[in-house]
């Protein structure tokens, strides 16, 4: 295969078009003529078909296609062992966005035909790695490689076959028509390698929800690890449905080691996507996690100056921010305040965005660990805590809303008004049907 060819594929299912045509610009016609004609009878004729994407993801990883359709996908020389050749068993998936339902990648691939025989075979040889490609729309996203022996892996595909031919073993002329996987059967395989990632926020979109959920337990336990004992953390999530079914952020926040305080909700007022399946949702929940301390699940009082605000949050989201999603800087600052008041800690935001936490923090006398995925957001947060003398006043605005008049005790003592805790309290008409319905 021409090299020059193998380049412009690469660069037009990884690259952006201005790529494209910049490689192309300083070739020589007889170079873009034979390019061309491999093109046109190899590929573009068949935009969609799993020989390109198969191509595409072995050459990425370093190996020689071979074509054809005996044997592996593709070879290479050891770089450590010479002579030693490793092979590749390439499985490429394609999810259309325009399919309906709309499917996402959840780093799946099948076996077509496959046999206890093809597994004993697979099994046997010992330099099989699998490669795992994931596009959209013919774009690449990632490509995964891991050995093709790993138990969890090779086990799913044996139970699928026992499922299959029951007698545990070959029929003849039967096959398994596909003997199928997906992310979680070598997930956790030590030697996963990621050979290529187009970036996280493209895959956080098209990732499989198990994916996406296992990742944040992951996140939010060694939250819980690094936390001092008695620390919170406050976890900010949506809602979500995926084909009908509702996502809630509460059914993966149980599997993790925090303590739930409080559900919070957000009122941002606004939101964008209206679409009349439901009702506008302009809500994000705010989750206070707990780390207890031995026994005490449920921590320190929070002073009344703090108690007095709502479990209800209303800020309208931020303006004039580069970042696509920043909160209000309000929300960072009543969570950190209430919390700590006048102690001082660390404080730390593992998807830091534009650093809107960590001003907040920094205003507020603390230290402060950001952590982003984004080069160009990074350097943001990091002017901005620099910087955070210019928030100072919107910080205070917030500040000036923790106050209270009278606290509970002192209202008691005096006689005053206490709801339905005071001496002569009487059921309004209002009150006996609002405990109607409780
Ligand atoms: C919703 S935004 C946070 C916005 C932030 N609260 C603010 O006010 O600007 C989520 C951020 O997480 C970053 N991110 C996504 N995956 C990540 C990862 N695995 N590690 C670190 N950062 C990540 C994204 O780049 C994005 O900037």
């Amino acid at each position: 295969m021409n090299q020059e060819l193998i380049n412009v594929i690469k660069i037009y299912s990884t690259g952006s078009h201005e790529e494209l045509n910049s490689y192309i610009l300083g070739k020589s016609k007889d170079v873009l003529i034979g390019m061309l004609n491999d093109l046109l009878t190899m590929y573009i004729n068949d935009k969609n078909s799993s020989t390109i994407r198969e191509f595409i993801t072995v050459n990425i990883a370093g190996y020689k296609h071979k074509e054809g359709k005996i044997g592996y996908n593709g070879f290479k020389q050891d770089s450590f062992v010479s002579g030693k050749t490793i092979m590749c068993e390439a499985k490429p998936k394609n999810v259309d966005t325009n399919s309906k339902p709309l499917r996402k990648l959840n780093g799946g691939g099948n076996f077509t035909d496959y046999t206890f025989a093809r597994l004993k075979k697979d099994k046997k040889e010992k330099n099989l790695n699998m490669l795992i490609s994931g596009f959209v729309d013919g774009k690449l996203i990632y490509i995964l490689e891991f050995p093709f022996n790993y138990n969890t892996f090779t086990k799913r595909l044996e139970e699928q076959l026992h499922h299959r031919f029951k007698g545990g073993k070959d029929m003849s002329g039967q096959y398994l028509r596909s003997a199928n996987f997906d992310y979680k059967y070598f997930i956790d395989c030590r030697n996963l390698r990621t050979v290529y990632l187009l970036n996280r926020e493209k895959l956080e979109q098209y990732k499989a929800e198990d994916v996406y959920q296992k990742n944040q337990i992951e996140v939010l336990n060694e939250l819980f690890r690094v936390a001092k004992t008695g620390g919170s953390f406050f976890y900010n999530h949506k809602v979500r449905w995926e084909k009908g079914k509702m996502l809630h952020p509460i059914d993966w926040l149980k599997k993790t080691k925090w303590e739930m305080r409080q559900e919070i909700i957000w009122d941002r007022m606004i939101a964008a996507n209206i679409r009349g399946w439901r009702f506008w949702q302009v809500e994000e929940r705010i989750y206070w996690l707990y780390k207890p301390q031995g026994n005490d699940l449920i921590g320190e009082e929070l002073k009344s100056k703090h108690a007095l605000l709502s479990s209800i949050w209303r800020f309208s989201p931020e303006q004039n921010n580069l970042h696509p999603a920043p909160f209000p800087l309000a929300l960072p600052v009543r969570a950190i305040y209430s919390v700590m008041d006048d102690k001082r800690g660390l404080i730390i935001d593992p998807y830091c965005g534009s650093g809107t936490t960590l001003a907040a923090a920094k205003i507020l006398g603390h230290d402060y660990l950001g952590i982003e995925i984004s080069q160009e957001y990074a350097k943001l947060a990091e002017k901005r805590a620099r910087n955070f003398r210019e928030e100072i006043d919107c910080a205070n605005e917030e500040i000036s809303r923790h106050f209270v008049m009278k606290t509970f005790k002192e209202r008691k003592e005096n006689g005053e008004f206490t709801g339905r805790y005071g001496k002569n309290y009487r059921k309004s008409k209002e009150q006996k049907t609002l405990e109607l319905f409780a």
